[in-house]
């Protein structure tokens, strides 16, 4: 699923109350039925190793570990055995097997972005999140980085949720939402409202899920959502 919206229209927000990062200041959050909203930050960050994985906007990779460190770092927080033996399959998936002791300076910033993915999938999330994870990458880079997402998305069964300002990226997706200060809406109204097809429009107005308007911090709408890839 694609959220696009406009810079503050709280995008990186949601994202970050849907994975358990951020509280929200009212209403609920539940992920794979849990009540994140409810949860101390120990208590999201197990429900975070166990189901979840985040593609940050800058990478955020640990500077001073090397790439199949930083790769293997959810793994052994999430206390999995074979940590090593995955971030080195993961790193050869991404094409980076010859990068594994190189740190995060000596790499370029397609080859970060594909080390933060390799870390997102090691501990096998049900839902990743990723922020504008193409955002900061060239075009070729960041299609390659793109088509990765899709094929780990697909190999590992992992329902994909994505900030993107790039229409192109957001149409690859199976569904799109909007965000407009702090509201989410169904994409698809307003695309097929473009097309201009007399048949589509009437369907469309006559669809309930088109028109519906999701708050943002509204527990049970967050929680479907999430579940939507
Ligand atoms: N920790 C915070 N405390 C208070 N307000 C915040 C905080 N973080 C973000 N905001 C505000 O919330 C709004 C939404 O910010 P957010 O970062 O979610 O936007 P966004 O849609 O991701 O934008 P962009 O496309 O530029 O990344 C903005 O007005 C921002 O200034
Ligand atoms: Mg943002």
């Amino acid at each position: 699923m694609a959220i696009v919206g406009s810079s503050g229209s709280g995008k990186t927000t949601l994202l970050s109350i849907l994975a358990g990062l951020d509280l929200p200041s009212s209403g609920e959050v539940y992920l794979k039925n849990q009540p994140l909203h409810q949860f101390n930050e120990e208590q999201r960050s197990q429900v975070r190793a166990q189901h979840v994985g985040f593609i940050f906007q800058q990478f955020l990779l640990i500077n001073s570990l090397t790439a199949l460190e930083n790769v293997m770092l959810p793994a052994e927080l999430a206390n999995m055995a074979d940590a090593k033996a995955q971030g080195l399959a993961l790193l050869a998936q991404v094409g980076l097997a010859e990068r594994a002791e190189h740190y995060p300076s000596q790499l370029s910033g397609g080859e970060q972005q594909r080390v933060a993915i390799a870390r997102a999938f090691i501990t096998q999330p049900d839902v990743l999140f990723a922020d504008e994870p193409t955002g900061n990458l060239d075009s070729k880079t960041g299609v390659h980085i793109e088509d990765l997402l899709f094929e780990l998305n697909e190999k590992n069964g992992t329902t994909l949720i994505l900030v993107t300002h790039d229409a192109k990226l957001a149409k690859r997706c199976q569904r799109r939402v909007e965000m407009d200060s702090g509201l989410l809406t169904e994409g698809v109204l307003t695309e097929s409202l473009l097309t201009q097809s007399p048949l589509t429009q009437s369907s469309l107005t006559q669809n309930p899920l088109t028109q519906t308007k999701v708050n943002t911090v509204s527990g049970d709408e967050t929680s479907a959502n999430s579940n939507v890839g």
